[in-house]
């Protein structure tokens, strides 16, 4: 087996132990975990397989969805939003400006998820155009439309800000439409992350075939 990488911290999570039996001869499984046992972070249905087995089958089912998030102050949310984009099947996750960013949330699921950088916002929007990719930008913002009643555009990148300053002039002058998460409380804004995963799981709950899932 390879040793863990940074990222790749135990959750006490059981696994599975040596495989019983004679040893199988699919290409999937890699022979060091067959032997050792396997207690990554994967669903039932990948232990035992090698990560590029893994990718190459996510990859086969990925959605039509991208996600963006800014991160020009090294927002601590990226590990999050990646583990939740990983969940989804989404396409790519793309992070925009800073290209290191705190991979602890993601919980070693960023080996699975396709990640884009871009240097500015400029550049995602012309990524965006040029992959023929609506433009969402998801912030409480003068002009937003209320997400719950809004039919997300099924090839789209939901473009997140980051806590503090929100999302950049430029994401939402670039976007199509800028959506916004009802709220009812005190507080200005939920997490960046959490934002996120609501705001995937509308795009879910529009546009996937659920009985694909797990
Ligand atoms: C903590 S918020 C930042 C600032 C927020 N606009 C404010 O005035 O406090 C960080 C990011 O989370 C997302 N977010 C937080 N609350 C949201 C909401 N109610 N609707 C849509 N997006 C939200 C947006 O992408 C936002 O840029």
């Amino acid at each position: 087996m390879t040793d863990p990488g940074p990222t790749e911290w135990s959750t006490g999570a059981p696994g599975v132990g040596p495989w019983a039996g004679g040893l199988p001869d699919d290409p999937r499984y890699d022979p060091d975990l067959l032997r050792q046992g396997d207690t990554r972070n994967v669903v039932d249905a990948y232990r035992y397989w090698t990560r590029e087995a893994i990718i190459a089958d996510i990859d086969r089912r990925r959605h039509a969805l991208h996600i963006a998030i800014e991160n020009f102050g090294n927002d601590a949310n990226i590990g999050a939003v990646v583990r939740t984009a990983n969940a989804f099947a989404v396409d790519t996750v793309h992070i925009v400006g800073r290209r290191r960013w705190n991979r602890r949330g993601a919980m070693v699921t960023d080996r699975y998820q396709r990640l884009a950088h871009h240097e500015n916002t400029a550049d995602l929007l012309a990524f965006a155009a040029g992959a023929g990719l609506t433009v969402v930008a998801v912030d409480n913002v003068p002009g937003a439309v209320p997400l719950e009643t809004t039919v997300l555009p099924r090839d789209c990148v939901l473009v997140f800000g980051q806590e503090g300053p929100g999302i950049s002039e430029a994401a939402q002058t670039g976007a199509a439409i800028t959506v916004s998460i009802a709220q009812f409380g005190s507080t200005r804004s939920v997490n960046a992350a959490v934002a996120a995963g609501i705001a995937m799981h509308a795009w879910i709950r529009q546009w996937a075939d659920l009985s694909q899932a797990w």
